[in-house]
């Protein structure tokens, strides 16, 4: 086989594949070559396992708001204080680590829009430039019923329209409705790498997290470390604080140079 036809470990990121072939090919790993053809198809069956997880994941999301409303059970939150808690230290971790007064703030996995209701109330929050993303349909009504005036700052999707200063993702990837844990993992890092592309000075997010990863219960728990390693490896130095007031929970900062 001619060179160019051959990947290996540094070329991977030439090509929309990235994700798959970079962390979860079983080649990769051995450092064995595949061809380019193989990591295209790769890609293709994920993109596919990727869509049948989010129809699970927007069925359970739309039946629990269509039962409980907009508010935080009807988002899987035990309250409003651990919500609020986790909101509040990732736009600490803004306020801190952004080079500009007034970053733009994309909220991937919105929900009813309760981070926007958090930023408007809080002065030191408030000059922050909003705008929010969910990939269900009845989320995106809820943001704009509720913010009326502001339809605008709501879209369906899964990355910002243009570029941010910094995507902020809070709960959107604790419910999993997969038993793969592998493939969840590869889900959360081709999300945040959608996201890494949009986003001028890196990304903020939350999640549970245990000594071993696993999913319990449809919940996905992260192990602190590997995810450090795992987001350094791709993305650039990771940091992580325990989120304060909220047991298990930990805040990730991933910011470029
Ligand atoms: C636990 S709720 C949290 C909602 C909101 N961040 C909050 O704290 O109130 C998670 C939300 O993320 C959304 N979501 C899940 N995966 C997503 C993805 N890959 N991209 C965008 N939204 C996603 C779900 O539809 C759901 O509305």
């Amino acid at each position: 086989m001619p060179p160019s036809r051959l990947l290996r470990d540094r070329d991977y990121t030439q090509f929309a594949c990235l994700p798959v072939c970079q962390t979860s090919d079983e080649n990769a790993r051995e450092n064995s070559p595949i061809t380019e053809t193989t990591c295209q198809k790769r890609a293709m069956f994920q993109r596919m396992k990727f869509a049948a997880l989010e129809r699970r994941l927007t069925r359970a999301y739309k039946d629990r708001l269509a039962a409980l409303g907009a508010v935080p059970k009807g988002v899987f939150w035990r309250n409003q204080s651990t919500q609020i808690a986790r909101f509040d230290a990732m736009l600490s971790i803004v306020r801190k680590i952004s080079p500009v007064a007034h970053p733009a703030v994309a909220d991937i996995g919105c929900g009813y829009g309760a981070l926007l209701e958090f930023i408007q109330k809080t002065p030191r929050y408030q000059t922050m430039r909003y705008s929010g993303y969910d990939i269900n349909a009845a989320m995106i009504s809820a943001c704009t019923d509720q913010f009326a005036d502001q339809k605008e700052l709501f879209a369906v999707g899964k990355y910002p329209s243009g570029a941010v200063d910094f995507c902020l993702f809070s709960g959107t990837f604790n419910l999993c409705h997969t038993t793969n844990l592998d493939l969840w993992e590869d889900y959360i890092f081709a999300n945040l790498q959608d996201c890494w592309q949009r986003s001028r000075y890196g990304l903020v997010l939350n999640l549970l997290c245990a000594p071993k990863s696993h999913i319990k219960n449809q919940i996905f728990y992260a192990d602190r470390q590997k995810f450090i390693t795992r987001a350094s490896r791709l993305f650039g130095p990771t940091h992580a604080v325990s989120t304060p007031h909220v047991t298990g929970d930990v805040t990730f900062a991933i910011a470029k140079p």
